[in-house]
């Protein structure tokens, strides 16, 4: 193994990536500082400012307009994909908070973009097994329970379409998936990993963008 290339993160460098993507737009911005301000202790759960404008930038890429979204919280990643969508392009998101995802409603409310998400709340594994089984699904934005990676990357796959695109976050997880002795999520996470990796379904990368991040795309 050679050294990697990847520079340290600091915060400078890390405000500099931050100045040199498009930035959040007036509801994104307002929607994270709501989220800061009102639910401190769970706010390190926010989908990374950095990923927002990646996760649009993939809807516009692939021109997705079936998305599904497993892990809302208070709606940022779902915000910004559901304004990258195009006309008649909807988001299905799944979460089991009502009270999290409330904040996210207000957000889509005020962006123009409520009609085009579809929050549904129950436990994700029961939302994803009452979908259509056939290949519908353009991209898929899992971030929620890792223990439940492998079922929701086994309900998700077969319902991609061939070409589709599932973005999975936090599959770095603190750094810590590199310990075999890990535990917990991060045991969850290198158990994915591993899963998507002997799956010959997809081809797949795991990229060094914010906590980990795998791209996968359905193969036919
Ligand atoms: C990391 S947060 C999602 C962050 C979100 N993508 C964003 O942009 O801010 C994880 C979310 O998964 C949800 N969650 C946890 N277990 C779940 C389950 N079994 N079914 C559905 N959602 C679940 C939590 O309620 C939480 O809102």
């Amino acid at each position: 193994m050679y050294e990697t290339k990847n520079p340290q993160l600091t915060p400078e460098l890390y405000q500099y990536v931050l100045d040199h993507n498009p930035p959040l737009d007036e509801v994104q911005r307002e929607l994270v500082d709501t989220t800061h301000r009102r639910l401190a202790g769970q706010a390190g759960m926010q989908t990374a400012e950095e990923q927002a404008p990646l996760l649009a930038f993939l809807v516009r890429l692939t021109g997705a307009s079936r998305i599904v979204e497993v892990g809302t919280f208070t709606g940022l990643s779902t915000l910004s994909m559901a304004q990258a969508l195009p006309e008649g392009g909807q988001v299905i998101a799944c979460d089991i908070s009502e009270e999290w995802t409330a904040v996210g409603r207000q957000a889509w409310a005020d962006a123009g973009v409520a009609d085009r998400i579809d929050l549904r709340i129950a436990p994700a594994i029961d939302t994803l097994r009452a979908l259509p089984g056939d290949r519908w699904i353009d991209l898929v934005f899992l971030d929620a329970d890792k223990e439940s990676y492998v079922d929701y990357w086994e309900e998700l796959v077969p319902r991609m379409r061939p070409g589709g695109l599932l973005v999975v976050d936090n599959t770095l997880y603190h750094g810590a998936v590199a310990d075999p002795a890990a535990t917990g999520g991060a045991a969850a996470i290198r158990a994915f990993n591993d899963h998507v990796r002997a799956d010959d379904r997809v081809d797949d990368v795991l990229l060094t963008v914010a906590d980990g991040l795998t791209l996968a795309r359905r193969l036919a």
